[in-house]
């Protein structure tokens, strides 16, 4: 019996390695040197390739190594029966909530138009205005979407949330289903998407809901790059329906050299950071998965496939 570790474009074997101290006799397979394929009946996997969970036949349960789990739902090569899991941490949640306000004090402040007039030497103050007049509009108002509403209302600023199903949040004004999506929109200045990826938010970031936000409008996507319409966001920057755009996730990652949002003065771009899973953080998580999942107990955080989330 053993653990898979799989993911491109990130080094897993510091995960590894905390896993082994957190249980020096767990069994732990780093893709893609496997030794044992028929041992594998747990995996963490992020960023897959294509296919490969086709060479695990007693695998039971599959994890993502980060808060969402899209990737794994839309692998065709995880049977039906397979248990989806997503990661839930204190760190994920207050890492997001600390990128969200830090890019709606730069969206307050201009920190990045006054660096770009400091990279031309150039001395000039810029309009100003207060935190009461940019009311921020998070979607989704999960566990990650809560924690960030509740620490920016308690930080002074006018919050409302909007999430699929009814919420109650202290401090923040919440709407909910798409019969109230229009309201939320029309009062929100800065709009901070933090959703799950699935079928019915795909694509929700495109023109016509940028067309109801309240103007001059901003907006912060930590969500998945395939939330947005990226054409959309553009010609909404270029004709003002949107002031700027600061962009954590992308439909291709890395972002191609070419691509037009590089050389966007109004859009704010990192490189898929805003929550970063620390393997301290989770490994004592995997382990109880794992050990769950090889005594045949339910794991934690299992993702409800029909709901995507
Ligand atoms: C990051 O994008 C995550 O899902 O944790």
């Amino acid at each position: 019996m053993s653990i898979l570790l799989i993911a491109q474009n990130r080094d897993m074997k510091p995960v590894r390695d905390t896993l082994l101290r957190e249980d020096p006799d767990l069994e732990v397979e780093l893709w893609p040197a496997v030794r044992n394929p028929g041992a594998v009946q747990f995996a963490i996997a992020w960023n897959q390739p294509g296919e490969v969970f086709r060479q695990f036949p007693n695998l039971k349960a599959v994890s993502s190594f980060g808060a969402g789990a899209d990737h794994l739902l839309s692998d065709p090569a995880i049977p039906p029966h397979i248990d989806i899991l997503r990661l839930e941490t204190d760190s994920i949640d207050r890492q997001m909530a600390d990128y969200v306000e830090g890019a709606c004090l730069q969206i307050l402040r201009s920190f990045s138009q006054y660096m770009r007039q400091q990279m031309r030497g150039e001395w000039n103050q810029l309009p100003h205005t207060t935190r009461e007049h940019l009311t921020i509009g998070i979607l989704g108002l999960g566990r990650i979407g809560s924690l960030t509403a509740r620490e920016l209302a308690n930080s002074g600023w006018n919050v409302s949330g909007w999430a699929r199903s009814e919420k109650s949040l202290e401090g923040v004004r919440t709407f909910h289903g798409a019969s109230e999506l229009s309201g939320f929109l029309s009062a929100t200045r800065i709009l901070v998407c933090l959703l799950p990826l699935t079928n019915e938010t795909e694509g929700i970031l495109n023109l016509e809901l940028f067309k109801k936000l309240k103007r001059p409008a901003h907006l912060i996507n930590a969500g998945r790059g395939a939330h947005l319409v990226e054409e959309d966001l553009i010609y909404a920057l270029d004709t003002g329906i949107l002031q700027s755009a600061t962009l954590d996730v992308f439909l291709e990652e890395p972002l191609p050299d070419t691509h037009p949002f590089w050389n966007r003065e109004r859009v704010t771009i990192t490189p898929h950071i805003a929550a970063i899973t620390e393997p301290e953080d989770v490994a004592g998580q995997i382990v109880e998965n794992y050990k769950r999942v090889i005594s045949g107990m339910k794991p934690l955080h299992v993702i409800d496939r029909s709901r995507g989330y």
